[in-house]
């Protein structure tokens, strides 16, 4: 019979992944907030949570609501900034056999450059997530992840600064998200992950106030999954790079769905909150669906939809 490892063990942006399964930014900190309540050992990757070269402190409260079948946030990037991350945190979270991608963001390109200059010295870390749905502020306050222009230039400025494999990480929040999908692969890209939150919005109808500080927040959870699921089957027939599929995962099933539609590795985000051992289950329910259905290795699947 085969091992676990033998049918999960998945190549993705250059990096050998000891099976496609990760924890999504935002949501299991910077990973070790899950080390007494999974296995970290066993988890494909850690993604963490957004990094920037200076420390930021985040958005007034309410940061999080619950809405029907996900929830609403607009933490405001809080974060402890990457020099912290590498003396503070790295050198604990590199002790498991996890992949580290840190996921890395800015307000301008120059920012996203000085982040990964700094996470560049930091040991054990496999590759870089690039968060671009930030307004650039020095072109008006728009989204990176909304301009195929300013989405490639990012990742071609970050591709510059950077040794290891970069995967950009898009947003949902776009009207073609191929035409983005190719303007990022043709910068450098190594990799794609979809889908970043979709912008959102919530009212209190007593007090007649939005019940998010920031006004609007990005929804996340099962509410998003055909969107996400959508996302990474257009993304697949626009790009060669590989794709990591996110958004409402919470289940094998959720999983496979992702996988069936392109993506070679998956992350779990919302789902941490209600279950942290959502991630462990997956990664034991794809190894049985590849042994009841005869396949060697799980990357037999990606892309195999039949549409
Ligand atoms: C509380 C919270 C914080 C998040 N912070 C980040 C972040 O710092 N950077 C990022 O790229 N995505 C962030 N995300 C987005 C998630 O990584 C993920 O793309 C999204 O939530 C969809 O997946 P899910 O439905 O499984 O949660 C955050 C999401 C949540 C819920």
């Amino acid at each position: 019979m085969m091992t676990d490892s033998q049918l999960l063990t998945i190549e993705c942006a250059g990096v050998t992944f000891p099976n496609p399964v990760g924890t999504a930014s935002g949501t299991c900190g910077y990973g070790l907030d899950l080390k007494d309540l999974i296995d970290l050992n066993k988890l494909g990757a850690v993604f963490t949570k957004g990094l920037s070269a200076k420390p930021m402190r985040g958005n007034a409260p309410w940061r999080i609501v619950e809405t029907h079948g996900g929830m609403i946030n607009a933490i405001g990037l809080q974060n402890i900034g990457a020099k912290t991350f590498v003396a503070e945190k790295l050198p604990e979270l590199r002790q498991y056999a996890t992949r580290i991608i840190p996921n890395v963001f800015g307000y301008s390109i120059d920012e996203y450059s000085e982040a990964i200059r700094i996470l560049e010295d930091g040991e054990g870390i496999h590759a870089y997530e690039l968060n671009i749905s930030c307004p650039n502020v020095k072109e008006g306050g728009k989204s990176f992840a909304n301009d195929a222009c300013q989405a490639a230039e990012v990742t071609a400025a970050v591709r510059k600064a950077s040794s290891r494999p970069v995967i950009v990480k898009l947003s949902p929040n776009v009207t073609d998200i191929a035409e983005i999908a190719r303007a990022v692969e043709d910068a450098g890209a190594d990799a794609l992950s979809l889908i970043n939150t979709a912008i959102g919005m919530s009212i209190d109808i007593h007090t007649r106030k939005p019940r998010i500080g920031n006004v609007t927040g990005g929804l996340s959870g099962p509410a998003i999954k055909p969107i996400a699921v959508r996302c990474v089957f257009q993304a697949y027939r626009a790009v060669k790079i590989p794709l990591i599929g996110i958004g409402g995962i919470a289940t094998t099933e959720d999983a496979l769905e992702f996988i069936i539609a392109g993506a070679r590795l998956i992350q779990v985000g919302t789902a941490n909150f209600y279950d942290p051992s959502a991630t462990m289950k997956i990664i034991d329910g794809l190894a049985e669906y590849c042994r009841e259905k005869n396949l060697n290795n799980i990357s037999k699947l990606v892309g195999t939809v039949e549409a």
